[in-house]
């Protein structure tokens, strides 16, 4: 059930079922969230059911405030100090040491637990109501609202047509960032960029006085991270990535057969057959965009998804990513 989250009403009805176990999916800055009592292992439960996702699978935690983050790490490094300071609320994901009676289905099982503090109003109400319900809820723990491995919701009606007809959905219309939140860990020494956002790597490094750190770059195992896995928000749908004269050439192999190609570019393509979006010049823009174009290609029935490149440059580094991930299935 869809409701307006913007009405006082709404986020009330909201707070109650939280506090009552219950899920409700909600807006933030980024995309759409699938939230549940932090504090409840079986409230989380109900979470991984939903989604159809592994429960060993950690959960971002979603506070009001950075005051509330002390209640889920046992510690915060001055370098999580200075991302909070400089981001929160914001698109960014601070992996933190968990207070090991804390949150504990919510993060997987992991001795860490993810936070972040969304800039969106009704998320921000949201958080602010169960606060103050009975019993008081003071963290949400919500992944994407969308089934596992699939593209993020950002507008209400996705989440809608992907999860249950009964769950309450606080709509706050299309987010207006559009892909997920950058996550640095902060456990390890040095931070790492586990997934990058929107946030460029350049602010976040300035920001926090040291530089990103890869994956790749740390020895030991990696943590566990679905929006890590290789092939992850991917369209029905197959992807491919093709610089746009590469995407031109096949275009016009293909001919009249192109009627099951959709095409998503900055440069100016010729058919007139294949389905066509055209990609903005700015990254912000485009980030924006993205899912809802992936999702209406699907919704359209093409078989092929062929996306020009984007730039080589830091501001398109998460749309990069979102992109070779959902190449990559
Ligand atoms: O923008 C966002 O981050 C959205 C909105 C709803 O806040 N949430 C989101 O959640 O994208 P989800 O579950 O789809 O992706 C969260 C990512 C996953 O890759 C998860 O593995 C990682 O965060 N994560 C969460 N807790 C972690 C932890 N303790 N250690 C390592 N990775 C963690
Ligand atoms: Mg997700």
């Amino acid at each position: 059930m869809i409701v307006d989250g913007s009405l006082p009403a709404s986020i009330a009805q909201a707070a109650r079922v939280l506090a009552t176990g219950g899920l409700v999916a909600f807006p933030t800055e980024t995309v759409y969230g699938l939230g549940a009592d932090a504090g409840s292992d079986a409230a989380v439960a109900g979470i991984f059911a939903a989604k159809g996702r592994p429960s060993d699978h950690p959960l971002i935690v979603h506070v009001p405030d950075a005051q509330s983050a002390e209640r889920f790490a046992a510690s915060i490094p001055p370098l999580a100090r200075r991302l909070m300071q400089a981001f929160w609320p914001g698109p960014l994901t601070l992996i933190l040491p968990r207070r090991p009676d804390m949150a504990g289905a919510a993060a997987g099982g992991q001795s860490t637990v993810g936070l972040r503090c969304p800039a969106h109003p009704v998320a921000h109400a949201l958080l602010l109501a169960c606060a103050g319900a009975t019993p008081p809820v003071h963290g949400l723990a919500a992944p994407s609202a969308n089934r596992f491995g699939r593209v993020s919701p950002t507008t209400a009606a996705h989440v809608a047509a992907e999860l249950s007809q009964d769950l309450l959905v606080l709509d706050g219309g299309a987010t207006p960032v559009g892909i997920e939140s950058a996550i640095v860990d902060c456990t390890r020494g040095p931070p790492v960029l586990l997934r990058p956002g929107t946030l460029s790597r350049e602010a976040i490094e300035q920001a926090c006085g040291e530089r990103l750190r890869l994956p790749e770059e740390m020895a030991g195992d990696a943590p566990r991270a679905s929006g890590t896995l290789e092939s992850h928000y991917a369209p029905d749908a197959k992807v491919r990535l093709m610089d746009g004269r590469s995407l031109q050439a096949a275009l016009d192999v293909l001919g009249e057969d192109a009627g099951t190609v959709a095409v998503y570019a900055r440069a100016p393509v010729r058919t007139r057959v294949a389905r066509l979006r055209r990609m903005p010049d700015d990254a912000v823009e485009t980030a924006r965009q993205l899912f809802a174009v992936l999702r209406d290609f699907d919704a359209a029935g093409v078989k092929l998804i062929w996306v020009e490149a984007p730039p080589a440059t830091p501001e398109w580094e998460g749309v990069r990513d979102r992109l070779r991930r959902a190449a990559a299935s």
